[in-house]
């Protein structure tokens, strides 16, 4: 089938090379120059496990192209449109929808009366945005699914081509929605072929699905890290707490690592984006605890800033802090919203002298974040530290030896905020380890004079 895909972010580029891959002819459209250059070099903005060779091979095949927008000859060519823009938040905490909406003007301009074609929205919206849209696309008579997107950043090609899931939410119109879902069928025939479920609904329920999901999972991490909350004042181990909790089929291990909790650019624009489309339509109450759950998830932040200062003596002027992770997760270099560079800010602004180490980020943290010292080898970053954080579990952070990495501080005092460290081997080589939710030891307080002599390696516990 040709098509179409506008927008080649995230979501856009990873969707267009898994089109490609599933057998169609699909061009990446997008009005960034320098990213549509990358991508028809083979080269993906950013990074993303397994894409760059997936877009090798299907560019090299000759199924997937690009182009800068506008492209109205071919998107008159083209017999089906993924949207795939996106749709970041607006300073009310509402979604911006100006992207989709030049998408949806870009088609409306470009397609045919009667074309006969069928418009796919994978974007994120709020509910209701389905419908508005089809009606402006009415009168060129094509049909508009809106079939969202769960894709997580790190996982994004092994999600788009090995999806849980396939939403269809399909037009009121039957002849419309007839023709929408027999394109989807075929679109995504070889998913549909291995057993992928396929839920066919309505507009609006397509787009909760999405956003609801989001809610859920967010809801679920900011549970943990509230149960976290209550284990610090208990002396309870929310590690533990988790584990047990896990092992009911009815609760699920999945999203119950208590920690710095949630960043990046889905999460916490989605939940305020719900919170503010529920207050339009008159059911703010029914999400409220979604205002919660953003507040216990920004509180997460402020406690651990609080927690590096108390080891620092009270204040982290002057102090050497290394901050282990920048990416808002591992296997990314997105560093949209993240908890880690939020903490690394904010000690910086009190006066620390903080050095960012991520294995990939770092180019993005030296765009954005001019005062943070970055440097690329963990041992290297750890040198001389005062306190050490560690903020996005990258497997090459959670495997340092515990031992090698003392000898290269002045003080051994780690914060694990996703507590994903061997708490008991890092004690074992002399550092004072302190997991959020868990029962701690009372961190060493050293004072300034003391850091400054950087005689002692190993703090006692
Ligand atoms: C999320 C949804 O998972 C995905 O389905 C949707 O399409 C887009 O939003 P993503 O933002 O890529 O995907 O990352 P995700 O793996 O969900 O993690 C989000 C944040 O939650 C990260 O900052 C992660 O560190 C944090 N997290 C996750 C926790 O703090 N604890 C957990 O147990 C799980």
């Amino acid at each position: 089938m040709r098509i179409t895909v506008l927008g080649c972010g995230y979501l856009g580029a990873v969707h267009a090379a898994a089109m490609a891959a599933l057998g169609h002819d699909v061009l990446g459209v997008d009005v960034d120059a320098d990213r549509v250059g990358a991508l028809a070099a083979g080269r993906p903005p950013f990074y993303e496990p397994g894409l760059a060779e997936l877009l090798e091979r299907v560019t090299r095949e000759g199924c997937l192209r690009f182009a800068v927008a506008p492209v109205s000859e071919q998107l008159a060519r083209a017999e089906l449109h993924f949207i795939t823009v996106g749709t970041p938040q607006s300073d009310d905490g509402s979604a911006d929808l100006s992207h989709v909406e030049a998408a949806v003007e870009a088609l409306r301009g470009a397609l045919p009366a009667g074309s006969g074609a069928v418009v796919v929205g994978k974007s994120t919206v709020p509910v209701g945005t389905a419908s508005r849209l089809a009606e402006s696309l009415a009168p060129r008579g094509a049909a508009l699914v809106w079939n969202p997107e769960f894709l997580r950043e790190g996982r994004a090609v092994e999600d788009t081509l090995h999806p849980d899931r396939i939403v269809y939410g399909l037009p009121g119109d039957p002849v419309l929605a007839r023709r929408g879902q027999e394109a989807l069928d075929a679109v995504y025939a070889p998913l549909l072929a291995e057993g992928v479920p396929r839920i066919v609904t309505n507009h609006p329920t397509a787009e909760l699905v999405k956003v609801a999901a989001n809610s859920f999972l967010a809801t679920k991490i900011s549970f943990i890290n509230a149960m976290a909350e209550v284990c610090e004042a208990t002396g309870g181990d929310v590690v533990a707490l988790a584990e047990a909790l896990g092992y009911d089929e009815r609760i699920g291990a999945a999203f119950l690592r208590a920690g710095v909790g949630f960043g990046g650019g889905c999460l916490p624009k989605d939940i305020r984006a719900f919170v503010a489309r529920a207050e339009e339509l008159g059911v703010r109450e029914a999400v409220s605890f979604l205002e919660q759950v953003d507040a216990i998830n920004r509180r997460r932040r402020d406690r651990v800033v609080a927690l590096a200062e108390r080891c620092l003596g009270g204040s982290p002027e002057g102090a050497r802090v290394v901050v282990l992770g920048a990416a808002f997760k591992p296997d990314s270099d997105d560093i949209r919203d993240s908890p880690a560079l939020e903490v690394a800010r904010r000690l910086h602004e009190r006066g620390a002298r903080v050095r960012v180490c991520d294995p990939r980020a770092l180019d993005a943290v030296r765009r954005h974040h001019r005062g943070l010292e970055t440097v690329r080898e963990p041992l290297a970053a750890l040198e001389d530290a005062d306190l050490v954080l560690l903020l996005t579990e990258w497997n090459e952070f959670v495997r340092l030896d515990p031992d090698e990495a003392a000898d290269r501080v002045a003080t051994p005092v780690v914060i694990d905020g996703r507590n994903a460290l061997d708490a008991r081997r890092w004690r074992e080589a002399g550092w004072t380890h302190l997991g959020l939710g868990r029962p701690r030891p009372v961190p060493a307080l050293r004072t300034r004079a003391l850091r400054r002599a950087r005689s002692p390696r190993k703090v006692p516990r």
